[in-house]
């Protein structure tokens, strides 16, 4: 493909398709190596034990460290646990966060993302991960979708420095992509933390993944937003309002009317009038 213009093409296709992370320091041709034939493997003679099976997830170069969660889910997840477990403070928290290296999204972000605004608020929105915004700046919804979170909360009469904002996930998803439920499953003990730390009054749920993840309800965010419903933590319960995320807004600007209802109960309930 010798032609600049052709080049460009196919480099926005993939952009597109949300592949804008260059992952290795050399490119790899994949193709090339589906095409090789297939090596011959000796017939195992009889009493040899059956064939180790490869780790699950992408292979990793002889002498690398395996990072946990290729290989693990569970274990990285029961190993996060322990981690925000024993966090008395965010600094703490971000610490150890800063640290893990049981997420995959780790290696493949520039910055952690952990949170951004007051901790002493009485209210926590709480999104999905980070974007490409997101991840340089190393802040939560400093991206576009960001900018008209901002704006529904100055509309309530809040700001993005009296409220307190993070995400499920601290890491961005390589091409913003959804994160996978293996990647939450591992973080969530540190979101969780996070929230027991900040003890907010009320909590905000920001789009579909956060609602599901920490209500533990299988609807989509239509049938959630809007609704006071509960986060349970050990130590008691937490009112929590699922709202649309502003990127969906975005590309569906008729359900404002609907945000605005919902921002409007926010208000409402942290006037007391509620
Ligand atoms: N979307 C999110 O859910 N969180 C961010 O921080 C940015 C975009």
């Amino acid at each position: 493909m010798a032609n600049p213009a052709d080049r460009i093409a196919a480099l926005r296709w993939l952009v597109d398709s949300g592949a804008d992370e260059a992952v290795l320091a050399q490119p790899r041709d994949r193709f090339a190596e589906n095409k090789a034939p297939p090596r011959a493997r000796p017939a195992p003679a009889p009493g040899d034990a059956p064939p180790a099976k490869a780790p699950r997830g992408a292979s990793v170069p002889r002498g690398a460290s395996v990072p946990l969660a290729l290989e693990a889910p569970d274990a990285a997840s029961e190993s996060a646990r322990d981690l925000a477990a024993g966090c008395e403070t965010l600094d703490q928290l971000r610490d150890v966060m800063a640290r893990f290296d049981g997420c995959a999204l780790r290696h493949t972000a520039t910055n952690l993302v952990f949170g951004d605004g007051n901790p002493e608020s009485r209210v926590m929105f709480v999104g999905e991960a980070p974007g490409a915004d997101e991840d340089r700046q190393g802040l939560p919804f400093v991206g576009v979708s960001g900018q008209l979170l901002d704006r529904m909360i100055a509309a309530i009469g809040l700001s993005r420095k009296s409220a307190y904002i993070t995400n499920i996930l601290p890491w961005r998803p390589p091409g913003n992509r959804k994160p996978d439920a293996a990647e939450v499953t591992i973080c969530l003990p540190f979101i969780r933390r996070h929230i027991e730390l900040v003890a907010p009054e009320l909590l905000v749920l920001v789009g579909g993944t956060a609602a599901s993840t920490l209500l533990e309800r299988r609807e989509g965010i239509t049938r959630l937003r809007g609704r006071w419903l509960f986060y349970a933590l050990d130590s008691g319960e937490i009112p929590a309002l699922p709202i649309y995320h502003p990127a969906y807004l975005l590309r569906q600007p008729a359900l404002k009317r609907q945000a605005w209802q919902d921002m409007l109960a926010l208000k409402h309930r942290l006037a007391g009038m509620t």
